[in-house]
């Protein structure tokens, strides 16, 4: 039953289940993370599916879900950038990596085309159908269905699978290709704001054609559409997935960048502008400065030379905990701040450092602070399940995920096996080897320094492999979409007004998870 004060009298509910302003001053000087909190479900008529998880970041970078990858070397490169904007989030690239290698990753998101594949395998017309079996055989390829280009990757033809069987081992791949007269084609040019709509009006239009190729005007292979492909991402987009896209159709991206010094500590100015104008050249969305404690003056001036420079850009900035970090940030020109110190799957700040704040109560905080100045928040950190983004999202606008993404197909690193299982290796930005590779000045160390002196903040770890982005988000969103339906609100910002809180014991926390019983098989 919905909450009601009757002739100022104070509801059974309203008593014992807090809103956000009532619960959390109440338990001020206390830390309060995820697992100590349970939501209230109140009246509702909203069905899950028909829950809207919008957002945004900045007035002009705005998410269909709430949900952004972490700038880590373990989590965001380019792959994973792709596939959080597809879902409707956002990556955040890390900064592992030298400048130029940085621009680069934001142009292979930029470029991306939904559905195309930019680099398909190519056969030359010189090779023989048994070279064809042994390299389909070598490389576990799981098509034999190729195009024909010659070296400068002018195509030719295409070799249909049909035709790569033993029985034709020593014919020429030319001798049995479709010619290029016949193969079933689209220029580059005329693939439109939607190459996805295009491509699919293009297979119903050509009955029995499975593969588009798709050309430039000097007739080189630029790409390959597969029928199976547009048919699943068409099914995709019925199931009302919308991709996080800029005014030209390409898939948003954020980079998190590091701020140079020069050699006696300064900014590096002109160094640090000459790469966020590249970055920004090449369509970056949003910069986000990333450090350990933002509530410093290195960041706040780094912020304002970025803002003066760039006015419109999305600047996000981090991490702090405070309301004066908020404030201060907000104040050097952060349109978003990053709230998390500590809470992270692979952080040991708090252990070394003795110094962060629970996560809840930090958001608590920060969103106030944040409503004062106008600028949205980011909870960074600790999340380990869908509820926990169900809790978060009733004080800041989206979360980042590090641990939960890092096991995806998509984020970077080799697949190990492990007595049978596989795994991914995810470490935080503070471990040894990440300051190795260039993370150091994140946590206030130098880059040159002798890493094994300097006090590491995160670890190394693995994570089993998950499978891949689509699944990971389709799950957590499905269980948001569950939050928002038991507290019946059908956006974000209804379900920010209708949470109440309350306080959960360690019995109440043992109450919450599967117990006695012998579990089967794992929830997801
Ligand atoms: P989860 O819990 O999602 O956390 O794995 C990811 C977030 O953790 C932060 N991070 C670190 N924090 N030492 C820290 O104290 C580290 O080495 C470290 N590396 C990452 C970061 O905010 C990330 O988004």
């Amino acid at each position: 039953m919905a909450s009601s004060k009757s002739k100022g009298r104070v509801s059974l509910d309203e008593r014992f289940y807090l809103s956000a302003d009532d619960f959390f001053p109440a338990n001020a000087g206390l830390g309060l993370t995820y697992d100590d909190v349970s939501l209230a479900t109140r009246y509702s008529e909203v069905l899950p599916r028909m829950t809207r998880l919008d957002s945004s970041l900045s007035d002009a970078l705005a998410l269909s879900l709430p949900i952004v990858s972490s700038d880590m070397d373990t989590v965001t490169e380019h792959r994973m950038a792709i596939a959080m904007a597809l879902n409707g989030g956002l990556g955040l690239l890390h900064y592992n990596m030298s400048e130029a290698e940085q621009v680069a990753e934001v142009r292979r998101v930029k470029n991306h085309i939904h559905g195309m594949i930019g680099d398909p395998a190519v056969v030359s017309a010189d090779d023989t159908i048994a070279q064809v079996l042994a390299r389909i055989e070598h490389e576990g390829l799981a098509f034999s269905t190729f195009p024909v280009t010659s070296s400068d990757g002018t195509l030719l033809g295409l070799l249909p699978g049909s035709t790569v069987k033993e029985r034709h081992g020593q014919r020429k791949v030319a001798a049995v290709m479709i010619p290029r007269d016949k193969v079933f084609t689209v220029a580059e040019k005329d693939l439109g704001k939607d190459p996805i709509a295009t491509a699919d009006r293009k297979f119903s239009e050509h009955v029995g054609q499975n593969k588009l190729l798709v050309v430039d005007a000097k007739n080189k292979l630029r790409g390959l559409f597969t029928l199976s492909d547009i048919e699943r991402i068409s099914e995709e987009s019925r199931a009302h997935v919308r991709p996080t896209r800029d005014v030209d159709f390409r898939l948003r991206v954020g980079v998190a960048i590091s701020v140079p010094r020069t050699a006696d500590g300064e900014i590096d100015r002109a160094r640090l502008l000459a790469h966020v104008h590249a970055l920004i050249d090449e369509g970056a969305d949003a910069l986000a400065i990333s450090t350990a404690h933002g509530h410093t003056k290195g960041v706040g001036d780094a912020l304002r030379m970025l803002r003066k420079a760039h006015k419109d850009i999305t600047l996000i900035a981090g991490n702090v905990t405070s309301g004066e970090g908020v404030e201060f940030l907000a104040a050097a020109g952060a349109d978003t701040v990053k709230i998390g110190q500590g809470p992270g799957s692979i952080c040991t700040t708090r252990i070394v450092a003795g110094v962060g704040i629970p996560q809840l109560t930090a958001l608590y905080v920060a969103s106030r602070a944040a409503a004062k100045k106008g600028v949205r928040i980011l909870a960074d950190g600790g999340i380990t399940k869908s509820g926990d983004i169900v809790k978060a999202l009733t004080l800041a606008d989206a979360v980042i995920l590090g641990g939960l993404l890092a096991g995806s197909r998509e984020a970077p690193g080799k697949l190990m096996e492990i007595n049978g299982k596989t795994y991914k290796e995810y470490r935080g930005m503070g471990s040894h080897e990440a300051m190795r590779k260039g993370s150091a000045a994140r946590y206030g160390h130098s880059a040159s320094g002798k890493f094994s002196k300097v006090a590491a903040e995160g670890i190394e770890a693995l994570k089993e492999v998950s499978g891949t982005v689509d699944q990971v988000l389709g799950t957590l969103a499905g269980g948001v979409q569950s939050g928002l339906g038991y507290l019946g609100a059908a956006n974000l910002a209804e379900h920010r007004k209708r949470a109440r809180y309350i306080r959960v014991t360690p019995a109440g926390q043992r109450e919450a998870a599967p117990h006695d019983v012998i579990e089967i098989k794992a929830g997801s």
